[in-house]
């Protein structure tokens, strides 16, 4: 298979974003844990959002695991770039669940199987857990973090699914390679929603990690637009 002449491998899940596939010959790899980490309002759940109607689309059940969000606002939010989550869900092809961080902490103690039971209940292939930031915020040393950052991951590699996790940043990007969650993560995708010097804004995107991938290492132009977010692997920006 191969997408505008490149190859792709066939262990890859594609994440609807071409120019993203682009960049990681031809998606995520299957079975992996990815995070995705930015600031507030850099697409994050959005991406996570098109990885999972691309999934969709394509006859794999995805499940979109929530700390926050309000469902019906999340819903129409996401119906702006045309996936009708409700009409999914209907379908019995999406499932939302909406988690209080203190819940999860509780499963991930407790190695309970209950995420893992809906999961295999309806035979789910995609993944999106959004977001970390309101999980590890639960906990008071670094040290009990970094204990419970990585129970959460041993139990998300239990299930077998293509898994989007999603981390809101306010460090610098390169220091998550130093970072529980970048070593726990099979692949990290940053998002850059930063200011020019001339004051305009632009949005960037950046393969920072993806294990067993031939990935390119640039920082490429991205955009939000009315189907989603659009990935310009040959306009690189710094
Ligand atoms: N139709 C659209 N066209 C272009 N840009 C849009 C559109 N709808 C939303 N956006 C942009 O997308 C941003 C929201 O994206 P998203 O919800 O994925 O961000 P996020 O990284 O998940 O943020 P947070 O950390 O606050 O949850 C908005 O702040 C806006 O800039
Ligand atoms: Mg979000």
């Amino acid at each position: 298979m191969a997408i505008a002449n490149q190859i792709v491998k066939d262990d890859r899940v594609p994440t609807g974003i071409v120019g993203l596939d682009r960049l990681t010959e031809g998606g995520f790899e299957k079975g992996s844990a990815v995070l995705v980490a930015a600031g507030g309002g850099s697409g994050k759940s959005i991406l996570a959002t098109q990885f999972l109607a691309e999934g969709i689309k394509h006859s794999e059940t995805g499940i979109y695991i929530s700390f926050e969000e309000n469902k019906d606002r999340f819903y129409k939010h996401m119906l702006v770039f045309g996936w009708d989550l409700k009409a999914f869900e209907e379908q019995g092809r999406f499932i939302f669940l909406k988690y209080s961080p203190e819940r999860i902490a509780k499963i991930v103690k407790e190695k309970s199987k209950e995420i893992e039971n809906s999961i295999k209940e309806v035979e789910a292939k995609r993944i999106v857990i959004d977001s970390l930031s309101a999980y590890t915020a639960l906990f008071d040393t670094e040290a009990e973090k970094r204990r419970m950052l990585v129970a959460l991951f041993d139990m998300i590699k239990e299930w077998e699914c293509t898994t989007v996790v999603v981390a809101e940043e306010d460090q610098h990007p390169d220091q998550h390679h130093s970072s529980v969650m970048g070593f726990m993560a099979d692949a990290i995708i940053l998002l850059y929603n930063e200011r020019e010097p001339r004051g305009l804004r632009y949005r960037a995107i950046e393969v920072f990690k993806m294990r067993g991938t031939k990935h390119d290492s640039k920082i490429c132009s991205m955009k939000i637009t009315d189907h989603g977010i659009e990935v310009y692997p040959d306009t690189v920006v710094l």
